[in-house]
């Protein structure tokens, strides 16, 4: 068995680490990639609290699935709680069991059905203004897009006003987590202008989110959505569920429901506008299956090309392209890695997705290598944009479908062409994101709904 030995474990050395600092601050991805390929499936991270990354598909299952009691949430995600606070993806059990049971019912196939329609209304409101030969910037239009959309499906809300100043704010409070979790920080309350940016940023927040509850509890409307089920739930002593935490299931729904979203469409533009074979295949099955129509629930399974396009853009450009975990005891790996109580692991997917024992070839764009054949032969851990185990992503199903009718209902009338001459890099925070944004330039298509 073997035995860790801090740094005499494969990885990095401390000063190793230092001398990276600048590509770790600047492309954390690729630096982790990059260790991986160097020292393989297991590397020791020599950070402040011993961290080892895991690659290996038995060690991920064991520690997401098997033995997923025994480690909890860490990360950015715990880092500053006036940020998610105690939100479905940042809680830990009890409290969390008892909330995903709760939430659940909302993340049903029929309850995405229901959604389906809002999703299309919201894409081609969006695009309405976009004509041949204008030049956007696509990570905004995005953000902007999915955040309507997770506001009118989940909360029955109209965020058009302030869609792009909300993305901002929580692209600002994010920035500034991730930006303290690598430095050695000052306390909140030390009035720095780094400070001051995250307050503003998070009070603008929670004023969205504290209007939007005010304003229901006056209307004493009963809707059907996310937002009425929080303020109808009672506790077991018939206790409402608090503000704060309803507040902080609302935040965080916001934030995992639109980035996520938003992000992977934009990659996916991306890699189309790079590989215009694929991008030409994608318009042939949407005109063979759709015509002239945007696509309903039951056309996902008739749109194989679109699944595997998506499929490989979430492999590429994983949204949450990292998890990460404690150890509440001390354990042993597959592998035979014995993790101490308090250790972190971190299990990115950008990494995991490029493993070449499983990804022939996996930096290249690839969606023809998802044949049925290819994705039964996939052990569990090898593959998991959504994550795995019992914290997997509650919101996997309602993803993928408004992923699919935003990629087409754009896709059918329009082809995107990312503009030359600009940089195109990653920014990771809690989601990978492209740094410097998207500029791409239109070109309107024959099809029209
Ligand atoms: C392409 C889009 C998306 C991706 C790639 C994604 C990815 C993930 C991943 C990897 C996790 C697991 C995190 C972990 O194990 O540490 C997760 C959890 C979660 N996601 Fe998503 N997500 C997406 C869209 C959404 C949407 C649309 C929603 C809601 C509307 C959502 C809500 C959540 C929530 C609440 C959790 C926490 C679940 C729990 O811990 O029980 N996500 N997501």
């Amino acid at each position: 068995m073997k035995q860790p030995f801090g740094q005499n474990y494969p990885g990095p050395s401390r000063l190793q680490l230092l001398m990276a600092a600048h590509r770790i601050r600047h492309d954390i991805p690729v630096y982790l990639q990059s260790l991986a390929e160097e020292h393989g499936d297991t590397v020791f991270l020599p950070l402040n609290f011993p961290t080892w990354l895991v690659r290996n598909p038995a060690d991920v299952k064991h520690v997401l699935v098997s033995h997923a009691a025994h480690y909890h949430k860490t990360g950015a995600l715990r880092a500053d709680q006036d940020f998610l606070g105690e939100g479905l993806v940042s809680s830990a059990p009890p409290l969390h069991t008892r909330q995903r049971k709760l939430m659940q019912p909302m993340f049903h196939r029929r309850s995405i059905n229901e959604f389906v329609h809002c999703i299309k209304k919201t894409t081609l409101e969006q695009i309405a203004s976009w004509k041949d030969g204008d030049e956007i910037e696509l990570t905004a239009e995005m953000m902007e897009l999915t955040l309507k959309i997770v506001g009118r499906t989940l909360f029955s809300v109209d965020l058009t006003g302030e869609a792009a100043e909300l993305g901002d704010s929580f692209g600002t409070a994010q920035r500034l987590v991730i930006r303290r979790m690598q430095k050695a920080p000052l306390p909140r309350w030390v009035p720095t202008p780094a400070n001051f940016r995250y307050r503003k940023a998070i009070r603008r927040i929670d004023e969205a989110i504290c209007d939007l509850i005010e304003a229901r509890r006056r209307s004493e409307e009963e809707l059907p959505d996310l937002l009425g089920m929080l303020l109808k739930t009672r506790n077991e002593d018939g206790s409402s569920m608090g503000d704060r935490l309803i507040r902080d299931e609302a935040i965080t729904l916001l934030l995992a429901g639109h980035e996520t979203v938003s992000n992977n469409l934009s990659w996916t533009f991306h890699l189309l506008s790079e590989n215009p074979d694929v991008d030409k295949a994608l318009l042939e099955e949407w005109i063979e299956v759709l015509g002239e129509r945007t696509p309903e629930m039951d056309d996902f399974c008739r749109l194989p090309v679109t699944d595997r396009v998506l499929a490989e853009s979430l492999r590429l450009f994983p949204p949450a392209w990292i998890l990460a975990r404690k150890a509440l005891e001390e354990d042993i790996l597959p592998s035979g890695l014995r993790i101490r109580q308090g250790d972190e692991v971190i299990l990115p997917p950008y990494v995991i997705h490029r493993n070449p024992a499983f990804f022939d070839d996996p930096e290249r764009f690839d969606p023809a290598r998802w044949t049925q054949e290819m994705k039964k032969s996939l052990p569990t851990g090898t593959y998991l944009p959504f994550g795995v185990g019992p914290r997997y992503c509650i919101g996997e199903q309602f993803a993928r479908t408004e992923a699919a009718i935003v990629l087409s209902t754009i896709g059918q009338r329009f082809r995107l062409n990312v503009l030359p001459d600009q940089r195109i890099g990653r920014e990771a925070m809690i989601t990978m994101r492209p740094r410097y944004g998207l500029r791409v330039k239109l070109e309107a298509r024959e099809v029209t709904g």
